[in-house]
């Protein structure tokens, strides 16, 4: 037993109180940011005149010392202690004496702690974000070669209108573009630093609040010291954020899931991102999909468990605070883990055109064109929907298509059919003609590729990232140019 209390104590922590109460086993994952916290803090201290410069020395030597040879596996971080801030001063003490003692001056856990688990927090919005900016550059991609792979569209998981396949995964296009600006929004609204706050009311030493929230990276101090260490509402909206990450991976891989069965052979899923039965020698399972799917379930639940954990607490610091480490890194690690593999079994993943596009002819997908052509020969569209439901059932009779009919059948269900009708029913012009803005029809589908591609080049240049190439992929670059060209550019 390691702690940095005791001395109004007279009687030893049970050791079961102890270990309850430890805190290590999961905050030493906070060890980079305790280092990094207390470099900042130290030269602070200095800067102010709270510690002179030979004690700023000593202390930030020994920090690095110690960041160094746990990084160089030399030192191992000890259970034995409370949790990773006693461990860190412990050793710093150990190791350069008095002036170790100083570090903490005009510090308390509770600000150390909010410190370390918002800088900690950072990093892993940013690298989530990141993550989401590759799965956005893999659907483009596919997006850009797939602008006519025709496919069923689906209401009810049943055929209801043509689309294609870039159309398809467009909509996935728009869900992570949130999902991306989401990450975006939380690092802007936490991104102020609670150092300084002391245990909850400030301190009467004259820190300097900007001065530390500059060295590391802050927009500037928070504004209430009681709320900076009782704050973990970013943690909550990172973990909102996740579960709307996990909510759209989810959906993904059902569809996915639904695609690479044996009924509808849709896709196939690599064989490195597959597994196999130990029993049924057939069976190429898409684990990768069902496990994104399954694991959604602990990050929602991180989520409720922050939220009913932070309920009713009053203000200011309180232990069940601490109960926000857990749940929080095993939501993180799961979304980094998801993301990964979803990214890298979407890239690897290939189409079966010529079943999709079958698929896409059988089930009467083009049944709204059909009632659309009689509007245009005059026909009003409640009438026309009613004649296209009786010619469905001809066909379903017949087992047959609207587009495998004669034009004597057709004439006999309404006179107003022609032989245009032909062409006004393929699955081509069906999904030619869905012009509007964000629907699958070519023309329309490449203008919201363009929107796409510079949306993510914008995004991968603020990462100091390549900007997207069309031509590193099977793309036709002329469409891109044609809009380039409508757009004046
Ligand atoms: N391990 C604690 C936590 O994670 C650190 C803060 C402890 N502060 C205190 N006053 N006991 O919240």
């Amino acid at each position: 037993m390691a702690q940095l209390w005791g001395g109004r104590f007279t009687k030893e922590t049970e050791k079961n109180v102890y270990d309850f109460n430890a805190s290590i086993r999961f905050d030493k994952r906070l060890f980079h940011q305790d280092i990094e916290g207390s470099i900042a803090h130290v030269a602070m201290l200095a800067k102010q005149g709270i510690l002179t410069e030979d004690e700023r020395k000593s202390i930030t030597e020994g920090l690095e010392g110690i960041r160094q040879d746990v990084d160089g596996g030399k030192l191992e971080i000890s259970e034995e202690y409370e949790d990773i801030h006693s461990f860190v001063e412990a050793v710093l003490t150990q190791r350069i004496g008095e002036a170790g003692k100083k570090l903490h001056t005009g510090r308390s856990r509770n600000d150390q702690v909010a410190l370390d688990m918002r800088l900690y927090t950072r990093k892993r919005v940013m690298e989530t974000e990141k993550l989401l900016i590759e799965l956005l550059e893999v659907i483009l991609v596919t997006m850009a070669q797939n602008v006519e792979t025709y496919m069923p569209g689906f209401t009810h998981l049943q055929k209801a209108q043509p689309t294609t396949l870039a159309h398809h995964y467009g909509a996935y296009f728009e869900m992570f573009k949130r999902d991306q600006q989401r990450m975006r929004d939380i690092y802007v609204r936490m991104n102020y630093c609670p150092l300084g706050a002391g245990a909850l009311a400030g301190t009467t030493y004259p820190l300097d609040r900007e001065y530390t929230a500059e060295l590391l990276g802050f927009q500037g101090p928070t504004l209430n010291s009681m709320d900076s260490v009782s704050d973990r509402d970013y943690l909550i909206e990172f973990m909102a954020a996740l579960s709307t990450v996990m909510m759209h991976l989810s959906r993904f891989s059902e569809e996915i899931i639904i695609w690479n069965s044996n009924e509808y052979q849709f896709v196939e899923i690599d064989d490195a991102y597959s597994t196999g039965s130990s029993i049924m020698p057939q069976k190429k399972n898409p684990d990768i999909a069902e496990l994104v799917r399954g694991k959604t379930g602990r990050v929602y639940g991180a989520l409720m468990s922050l939220l009913t954990t932070m309920k009713g607490l009053p203000l200011a610091y309180n232990k069940d605070m601490q109960e926000d480490k857990e749940v929080a890194f095993d939501a993180m690690d799961t979304v980094t883990d998801c993301l990964t593999l979803f990214t890298g079994m979407l890239r690897t993943m290939k189409f079966k055109e010529q079943r999709m596009a079958e698929s896409a002819m059988n089930g009467f997908t083009n049944a709204t064109d059909a009632a659309d052509y009689l509007v245009g020969k005059g026909v009003p569209f409640r009438d026309a929907h009613g004649i296209i439901g009786r010619l469905v059932l001809y066909c379903i009779e017949k087992n047959t298509a609207i587009d495998k009919l004669s034009l004597e059948e057709l004439k006999g269900i309404s006179d107003k059919f022609e032989e245009d009708i032909f062409d006004a029913v393929s699955l081509k012009t069906c999904v030619e003609k869905r012009l509007t803005t964000g629907a699958p029809g070519p023309e329309v589908m490449w203008v919201t590729i363009v929107r796409c591609v510079d949306y993510l080049n914008d995004l991968l240049d603020n990462f100091g990232l390549d900007k997207f190439k069309p031509e590193e992929y099977n793309i036709d670059e002329s469409a891109l140019a044609r809009v380039r060209l409508a757009d004046g550019k």
